[in-house]
C-alpha cells in the first residue's frame, strides 16, 4: 500500500491521523530484535510524535520523546486516562472482536477514570501501599520465593518465566491482602483463565469475585492488619463493587509488570556477560542491575493510552480530539535529546527513567514492586548457583504484544539442588 505522508508537500502543514494512511504497525517497535532502531526511525520520519498503526485501520500517535511524554501524563484536563474518550469507541472504527479492547476499553477503576474520581478511587490504593511493613514483605517474598525454587530445583532444569517470574507477583500482592497461599494460588490460576478466551473465562471471572467476596466478608467481620481491611475500612469506596474493583486493577497491575521485570532482569543476568558479572559479586548490586532494566527494557515499552479532550499540537502534530496517544516509554527513556552522551543506563543512580509513568497516574506500588523484583532475583541467584541459559540467548522468545517485549520462556539448567527433609 502507498502511504500518505505526514506532512502535506504543497502547504507543509503535518496532517491529521485520520488523513495518513500506510503507517508502520506499532508491533514492529516490539516484535523486532531492537526497537531503538524503529524508534529512530520513526523520530527522523516524524519528529517525538509519530503516527501508528495498533491494528489494521486503527491509528493512534506514539509519542517518543522523553518532554512530549510528561506533557501528556501532567495535563489531564488535555489527555485523559477513559477510553470512552476515544473516538474509535464511537465512530465504528474498532472491530468488536478487537484485540485492543482489553487495554483500552472503559472499566470502573482508578486506572481508567481521571479527575476528582480518580482521585477518590487511587487514595485507598496510596493508602494501602504506604502502610505495606516492608521488612515483613520482604521476609514474605523471600519465603515464597524459596518455596516456589523448591518445586523444580531438583530437577536441574526449569522455565524461570514459567516456573518462577509469572508466579511470585501475583502471590507476593495476594498475600498483603490477606488470602491464605493455597487461595493466592487459587486466585492466580483463575486470573489467568478470565482473561482467555472461551466458556471457561466466565467461570474464571466468577471465581475471582467469590474469592474477593469471601475475604472481604471475614474482614468486615474480623478485621486484620492487610491491605483487603484497608480497603474496606475506607470511606473512598462506596460499595463492594468498588472494593473488588480497586482488589482487581491492584493484583492485575502487579501481576504482568512485576513479572516481565523480574524476567527482563534474569533475562540480562543470563544473556549478557557484563550484566552478570555485576550481579554475581561485581562492583554493582541488584537495585543498579533493576534501574538498568527499567531504562532500557521496562515492561510496559509502548503504555496504553491518554485519549485527547480537545484539539492541540504535540511535538508538532496536529492532535484532534478523540485520538489516542501511546506512551512510548522505551523510546522516551533513550530520547537523545535527554542522553547527549547516550547510553543512559550506565549512569549509575540516575532513575529519571519514565518507566513508572508519571502526573497522577504515576504507579503507586514503586516501593513494593522494586522489593518483590529484587528479592526474587537475589534469591534465585542465591538458590540456583550455577544457573545457565539452556538456548542461545537471540533465541529467547517474546510474548507477541503491541504493549510490551516480555520474554516467553527463560529456559535454564542448573546443577540439581538436594531437596531439604521434612524429616527434621
Ligand atoms: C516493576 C514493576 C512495575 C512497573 C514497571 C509498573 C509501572 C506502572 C506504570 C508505568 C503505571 C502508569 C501507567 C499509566 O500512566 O498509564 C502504573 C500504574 C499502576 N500500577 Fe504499577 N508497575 C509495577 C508494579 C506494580 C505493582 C507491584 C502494583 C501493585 C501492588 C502496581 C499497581 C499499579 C496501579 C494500581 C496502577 C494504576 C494507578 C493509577 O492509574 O492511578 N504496579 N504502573
Amino acid at each position: 500500500m502507498t502511504s500518505t505522508p505526514s506532512v502535506d508537500c504543497l502547504t507543509g502543514a503535518r496532517r491529521p491521523l485520520a488523513e495518513l494512511t500506510g503507517l508502520t504497525p506499532l508491533v514492529a517497535t516490539t516484535m523486532c530484535p531492537d526497537p531503538q532502531h524503529v524508534y529512530q526511525r520513526l523520530r527522523d520520519e516524524h519528529g517525538p510524535v509519530a503516527p501508528v498503526e495498533l491494528e489494521p485501520g486503527v491509528p493512534a500517535w506514539l509519542v517518543l520523546g522523553y518532554q512530549e511524554i510528561l506533557t501528556v501524563l501532567r495535563q489531564e484536563q488535555v489527555f485523559a486516562c477513559d477510553p470512552d474518550n476515544w473516538s474509535a469507541h464511537h465512530d465504528g472504527s474498532l472491530p468488536a472482536e478487537s484485540l485492543l479492547r482489553p487495554m483500552m476499553s472503559p472499566y470502573n477503576n482508578a486506572y481508567f477514570t481521571d479527575g476528582e474520581r480518580h482521585r477518590r478511587l487511587r487514595a485507598p490504593i496510596d493508602g494501602g501501599m504506604a502502610r505495606i511493613d516492608q521488612r515483613a514483605m520482604r521476609r514474605a517474598v523471600a519465603a515464597l520465593c524459596t518455596e516456589v525454587i523448591g518445586s523444580f530445583a531438583g530437577r536441574g532444569e526449569a522455565d524461570l518465566v514459567v516456573d518462577y517470574a509469572a508466579v511470585v507477583p501475583l502471590l507476593a500482592v495476594a498475600d498483603r491482602f490477606g488470602l491464605e497461599p493455597e487461595v493466592g494460588r487459587e486466585l492466580r490460576i483463575a486470573l489467568m483463565n478470565s482473561f482467555a478466551w472461551g466458556a471457561d473465562a466466565e467461570a474464571a471471572r466468577r471465581r475471582v469475585m467469590t474469592i474477593f467476596a469471601d475475604v472481604v466478608a471475614a474482614r468486615r467481620a474480623a478485621p486484620a492488619d492487610d491491605l483487603t481491611t484497608f480497603l474496606v475500612q475506607h470511606p473512598n469506596l462506596r460499595d463492594d463493587a468498588e472494593i473488588f474493583d480497586t482488589m482487581m486493577l491492584t493484583l492485575v497491575a502487579a501481576n504482568e509488570n512485576t513479572a516481565t521485570t523480574i524476567a527482563q532482569t534474569l533475562r540480562l543476568m543470563l544473556t549478557d556477560e557484563r550484566f552478570a558479572g555485576r550481579l554475581r559479586g561485581g562492583r554493582l548490586g541488584v537495585d543498579d542491575a533493576l534501574d538498568e532494566v527499567l531504562w532500557r527494557d521496562p515492561p510496559m515499552t509502548n503504555a496504553p493510552a491518554r485519549y485527547a479532550l480537545r484539539d492541540t499540537e504535540l511535538g508538532g502534530q496536529p492532535i484532534r480530539r478523540g485520538d489516542a496517544l501511546i506512551l512510548g516509554l522505551t523510546a522516551a527513556n533513550a530520547d537523545p535529546r535527554i542522553h547527549p552522551i547516550g547510553q543512559a543506563w550506565l549512569e549509575v543512580g540516575n532513575r529519571a527513567h519514565l518507566s513508572w509513568g508519571a502526573g497522577p497516574h504515576a504507579c503507586p506500588a514503586q516501593v513494593p514492586a522494586r522489593l518483590i523484583v529484587r528479592t526474587a532475583v537475589e534469591t534465585a541467584l542465591h538458590l540456583l548457583p550455577g544457573v545457565r541459559l539452556a538456548i542461545p540467548a537471540d533465541e529467547v522468545p517474546t510474548v507477541p504484544s503491541p504493549w510490551g517485549r516480555s520474554p516467553a520462556a527463560l529456559p535454564v539448567r542448573f546443577p540439581p539442588v538436594a531437596q531439604e527433609s521434612d524429616e527434621h
